[in-house]
This record gives C-alpha cells, structure tokens and sequence, in this order.
C-alpha cells in the first residue's frame, strides 16, 4: 500500500495518544488521513502522538473526553466533524481491565468496566454509525478473552464480550451506507496496561500459549486494523482474533 492509502480521509482514535492507539494514530497519518487523536487521563502521550504525526508532515488534533459519558462521545465526533468536515473511520481502542474473583468484586467495580467496555463502546459505535461518511469504518478493541474459558475476568472479558452482537447488530444496521463494523481481539499485548493484574509466573504462562512463546505486540495488530480500513472492507460484523493461536484453560 501506498503512503497515499487514507489520503483525505479522517479517521477518530478513542484512545488514540498512546500504545495501540498511539502507534495506529501514527501509522493512519503517514497514510494520508487526518487523525483526531483522543485520551482521557492521558494528555502528554496524546500532545506527543499529535507532535511527532505533524514533525512528519501529517495532520492530527488531541480531544480529551470522557467517553463513559455519552455527551463525551458527542463531542469527540462533533470536533472531528467541525474540524476536519466529516469522519470515515472510527476506532475505539479505549478499555479498562480488572483482574479479580466474582465473589471479591464490588457494584462500584462492576459498572465502572461496564461504563468504558461496554457502554462507551455502544455510544461510539452509536455516533460514529450517525457521523461517519458513506462507506466508513467502524472498528471496536475486544480481547481473545473473548473466547477463553477461565477465571478471574468476569468484569473484563464480560464488559467486552457484548462487543461482539453492537457490532454484527450496526454491521447490518449500517451497511445501506456501505459501513463496516468489525472487532478485533488482540491476545494478551505486550503493554502497561497487561501488567498490573499478572504475576511473573502468569505471564511467562501466557507467553507460552502463543506462538514464537511470545506476548501479543502492537505491531502484531495495527496491520489488522489498517487492513479493515483499507482493503479490507469486505469483512464486516467479525471478530477477528489476532493472538498468534493463544489459548487459555
Ligand atoms: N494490553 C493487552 O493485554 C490487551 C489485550 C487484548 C485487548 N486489549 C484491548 O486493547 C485496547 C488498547 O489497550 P492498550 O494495551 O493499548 O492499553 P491502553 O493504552 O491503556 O488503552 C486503554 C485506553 O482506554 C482509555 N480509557 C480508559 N478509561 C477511559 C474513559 N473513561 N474514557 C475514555 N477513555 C478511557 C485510556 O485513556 P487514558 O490513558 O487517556 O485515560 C487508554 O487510552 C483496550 O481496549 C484493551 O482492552 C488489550
């Protein structure tokens, strides 16, 4: 693919200053596409994404919001919108994740994972299936907990897994304007945001579970996700599970 692929094309990355969301914002604007770069707690990473995208060249805007609240969402949309003139392709990479046994976990807990995996999830999906041009793209972040039978992500994988029925639900609901809606579940990813709830031993255990003994990278999953927005256009209502074959009892 040419630099040239999303060339006046606009594309909104919920969570889009850093880790995945920061090497897609990245890689997006060498593509061509204007990119609106979005953070909650994350300004600096999102000021430093939005820099090193015009140091190259490229364009892109930072949009702090919370996107639990549906206003928020609103608004990420609305800026994207008045500042670029319309979105084509809309990412949510946000998540939150909790590692904790069912009979330990508190109603404040429960609906705090709920808010960012799943509500936030459906009111973006929401209002990118309101704003986004014809033959946009919509793409969500699950996890390959998705389809894991174990413990401890009750909250977690429970939050993330109605991802998979918003997206075949605005999948058919969206395609008379040719949008696609698809979600990708990456394995356990080689970020800041894995570590806190695993122990050494977990971890050197998953790793074991795909192949090359390896975590998930960013790198791994950017290409999948350019792939849906470019030419992959033809899936549509999937959730595709890059984990290089992890598994987990
Ligand atoms: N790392 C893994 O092991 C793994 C594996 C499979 C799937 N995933 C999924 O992949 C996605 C990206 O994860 P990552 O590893 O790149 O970690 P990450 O950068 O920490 O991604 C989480 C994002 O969620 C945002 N967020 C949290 N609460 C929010 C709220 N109330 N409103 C708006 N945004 C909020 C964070 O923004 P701020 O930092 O600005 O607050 C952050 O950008 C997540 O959806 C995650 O569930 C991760």
């Amino acid at each position: 693919m040419s630099e040239d692929t999303l060339r006046d094309e606009v594309a909104v990355i919920g969570g889009g200053g850093k880790n995945l969301g920061g090497l897609l914002s990245r890689t997006f604007a060498a593509d061509g596409a204007r990119v609106v770069v979005h953070h909650h707690s994350s300004a600096s990473d999102a000021e430093q994404t939005v820099r090193a995208i015009r140091e190259a060249g490229g364009e892109a805007v930072a949009v702090q919001e919370d996107l639990t609240d549906v206003a928020g969402v609103r608004r990420l949309f609305d800026t994207a919108v008045d500042t670029y003139g319309g979105v084509d392709i809309a990412v949510n990479t946000t998540g939150m994740v909790l590692r904790k046994p069912i009979l330990e976990t508190t109603e404040e807990e429960y609906d705090r994972m709920f808010g960012i995996n799943a509500k936030a999830a459906y009111f973006f999906i929401q209002e990118a299936g309101r704003r986004l041009n014809d033959h946009g793209r919509i793409i969500s972040l699950g996890t390959s907990l998705l389809a894991a039978f174990t413990d401890g992500y009750s909250t977690y994988a429970g939050g993330k897994a109605p991802l998979e029925h918003f997206t075949r639900a605005a999948a058919k609901e969206f395609a008379d304007r040719g949008i696609s809606v698809n979600t990708v579940a990456p394995g356990p990813m080689d970020t800041p945001f894995f570590y806190p709830q695993e122990t050494p031993e977990r971890v050197e255990f998953h790793k074991s579970q795909a192949l090359d003994g390896r975590l998930t990278r960013i790198e791994d999953i950017v290409p999948v996700i350019r792939f849906l927005a470019t030419e992959g256009r033809w899936f549509t209502g999937q959730t595709m599970f890059p984990n290089g074959g992890y598994t987990t009892r």
